[in-house]
């Protein structure tokens, strides 16, 4: 089987290109390097197999998509390519909606001219806002907050109506909050200038190059008052992609199907700080600030459905998320710069 991974040069897509390897697919990686760079996609050689393909085209230029599909074969795709900073869809929406969308669509439309039938596409729980049920199931309302939210909503709808039409099967995987990196430490998570995202900004505190931890806000309804989510190892969720595959391949999942993808376990910012400080060896520092505009309190997966329909579940706990992240931070504290 060969597998086309769309943003594969980026942080869970070159974990995913590692795992399908290793599941014995041959892969395909586009990436127009707007939030990654080539050094990845060496790293994932140098994981993989030096003659791993790699095309570098934006899928909103519908001839470099087509060129793809014509000169390789490929019998499944794995979508991640997007932007992704919540803050900047604020800013820029309809670079977002055109971005997101508009790469999304091109690609199903070039899938079934070329006869490709089976997608797992990258979601996200921000689909479902601040749940009113936790653990929160697949059935529980959705909608979004912020533009990039919408353009994980908008694609689901998209890909749902799709995949009535069109001899298409779709697994549409919505992440909780994905940390860590694989044990070699050499690929991880790589974000451009000041991380937006917690674990990433523990992890630069923790090389220097920021002061200290800004915990925004510790008078949440959660035990410690901090906020909860569920944070899963990168190559966990990179695993879950190559069992949807699967679960599409045997035809045990026709259509298109929401699936969480977490732990269904629940950990506070000082549960991630101290789990941080022991994986690094010292007590890293910390204040508590504001909240964050548009956070939610708290919230964590129910995973009995990944498990039923694709017969994954995560196995890496918050110290091995932790202590993984931190390999490849401090073997390359400025990230493939
Ligand atoms: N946090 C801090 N300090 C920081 C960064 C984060 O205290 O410097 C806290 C947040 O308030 C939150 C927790 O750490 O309680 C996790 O925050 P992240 O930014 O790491 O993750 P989010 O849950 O906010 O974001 C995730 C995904 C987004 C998605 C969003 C939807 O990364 O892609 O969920 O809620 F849009």
């Amino acid at each position: 089987m060969a597998t086309l991974v769309t943003g594969g040069a980026g942080f869970i897509g070159s974990h995913t290109a590692v795992a399908l390897h290793a599941a014995g697919r041959d892969v395909v990686i586009v990436d127009n390097f707007s939030n990654s760079s080539p050094k990845a996609v060496d790293a994932v050689r140098a994981l993989t197999t030096d003659d791993l393909a790699f095309v570098e085209a934006d899928l909103l230029d519908t001839d470099a998509v087509e060129r793809v599909f014509k000169n390789h074969t490929i019998d499944e795709v794995v979508h991640f390519a997007a932007h992704k900073a919540v803050g900047e869809s604020v800013e820029k929406p309809l670079a977002y909606y055109r971005n997101n969308l508009g790469s999304t669509i091109s690609l199903v439309e070039v899938m079934a001219e070329h006869g490709v039938s089976k997608l797992v596409f990258s979601s996200s729980c921000t689909v479902y806002g601040e749940p009113d049920v936790i653990p929160v199931t697949e059935s529980a309302p959705t909608g979004a907050e912020s533009p990039y939210g919408w353009t994980k909503y908008m694609s689901e709808q998209i890909l749902v109506d799709a995949a009535r039409a069109l001899p298409l099967d779709v697994v549409l995987l919505r992440y909780f909050n994905p940390v860590g990196a694989h044990p070699s430490g050499t690929i991880g998570e790589d974000p451009n200038g000041i991380p937006n995202n917690l674990v990433p900004f523990v992890m630069q505190v923790a090389v220097g190059r920021l002061d200290q931890v800004r915990v925004f806000g510790d008078d949440y309804d959660t035990p410690d008052g901090t906020g909860v989510r569920d944070y899963i190892h990168v190559m966990d969720l990179a695993e879950a992609h190559v069992a949807a595959l699967e679960a599409m391949a045997s035809g045990r999942l026709r259509g298109a199907n929401p699936v969480n993808i977490g732990t269904g376990n629940g950990y506070s910012v000082l549960d991630v700080i101290r789990a941080a400080s022991t994986a690094v060896g010292r007590e890293l520092p910390y204040e508590v600030v504001g909240r964050r505009a548009g956070d939610i309190a708290k919230t964590w997966a129910a995973t009995d459905h990944a498990a039923d329909v694709l017969g994954w579940r995560a196995s890496r706990d918050i110290e091995e998320m932790l202590a993984d992240h931190w390999r490849w931070q401090s073997q390359n504290p400025d990230g493939f710069a």
